[in-house]
């Protein structure tokens, strides 16, 4: 199961828990990386860098292995406040920083100084193209199908990982539409040196959303997702419901930010993930949504990930019956 991106990382599995905006907590991060996979905390749910620093302090309680920080940089984001955070994970020095939105290239030289590792996620292969460029340690393509922002070419996993691997000589990690371990075992055949996962993890019992959310994604099939907000060509694919029903009609009719900004914001929706309103919040989250069929403890999704990644394999090399 070792790669050499995993090993790089002193991580058992090549796994890595993706960026979770106002869930990837120091408790939620700490529980995966106890597991042998990369947590990951997201800086951009606090408010400044001692905050942020707390957190990480509070990470290295609860583990003593390694995780990371996710720093998003989306196009509408405070460049004051990234500064902030990518100062905390400097002085810090923490084991690695995923960034996504915009390019790292300001920050490259001052992580890599802190001795941290800089992976960056992307949607796109020449996004990646460009990352390698600016020098990060490795990037993570994300496709058409995965929960967050999937970029604005509709190219789906599979054909981006396979060009990918035609276009880059530094380590790719593959996202979206992954969420067990035959995935897993499919991305490391194409030549993949790890997965990130984000919906697979939001179903587990250690992630910190409402009760109802959980069950609603149990509930939900591979076709229950939508994009928004793709006229802001930002496009976010989320679970289907009056909510984002609402958004879609507003950008057909030609509504701006401003206009959006009450249904979409961040900030309100995290009240209502913690409230429990599936009906009225925007909820991002991947088409593998509709095989994830129990909420497990993280221990256990990492031992079904392993058991069913070792089968595929074998099965690979074995024949299949
Ligand atoms: C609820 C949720 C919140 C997310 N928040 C972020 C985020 O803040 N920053 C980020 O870079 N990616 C974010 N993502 C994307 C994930 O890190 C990951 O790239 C993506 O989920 C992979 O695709 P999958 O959902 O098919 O596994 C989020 C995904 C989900 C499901």
């Amino acid at each position: 199961m070792k790669t050499k991106f995993s090993s790089m990382l002193g991580i058992e599995y090549p796994v890595i828990q993706g960026g979770l905006q106002w869930l990837a907590t120091a408790e939620f991060c700490a529980a995966v990386s106890n597991q042998g996979a990369l947590g990951m905390i997201n800086a951009t749910i606090h408010e400044d860098k001692e905050s942020l620093k707390k957190e990480i302090a509070k990470t290295r309680e609860l583990t003593g292995k390694p995780f990371g920080v996710n720093i998003s940089m989306l196009p509408h984001g405070d460049d004051k406040l990234i500064g902030q955070y990518m100062q905390a994970v400097i002085e810090e020095k923490v084991p690695v920083v995923e960034t996504s939105g915009r390019s790292p290239e300001a920050w490259i030289a001052d992580l890599k100084e802190a001795g941290i590792k800089i992976i960056h996620k992307v949607p796109a292969v020449r996004f990646a193209l460009k990352a390698q460029q600016v020098g990060v340690d490795a990037v993570t393509l994300v496709g058409y199908e995965c929960g967050g922002h999937p970029g604005p070419d509709n190219v789906a996993t599979l054909p981006m990982l396979s060009r990918a691997m035609q276009e880059l000589s530094i380590p790719v990690i593959a996202g979206g539409g992954i969420g067990c371990g035959n995935g897993l075992a499919a991305a490391l055949s194409m030549g993949a040196q790890a997965v990130v996962m984000g919906t697979r993890f939001v179903a587990t019992q250690e992630c910190p959303i409402h009760k109802n959310f959980k069950d609603w994604i149990v509930r939900s099939k591979e076709t229950d997702t939508m994009l928004i907000m793709q006229s802001l060509r930002n496009p976010m694919r989320v679970l289907r419901n009056p909510a984002a029903e609402k958004v879609a009609q507003m950008e057909r009719a030609g509504a701006g930010l401003n206009e959006l900004m009450p249904i979409i914001s961040g900030k309100i929706n995290r009240q209502k993930w913690m409230d429990g309103d599936i009906e009225g919040s925007i909820f991002t989250i991947g088409q593998i949504v509709g095989m994830i069929t129990s909420i497990l403890p993280v221990q256990e999704l990492m031992q079904q990930i392993k058991l069913e990644a070792q089968t595929s394999i074998a099965g690979l090399t074995q024949g299949h019956t």
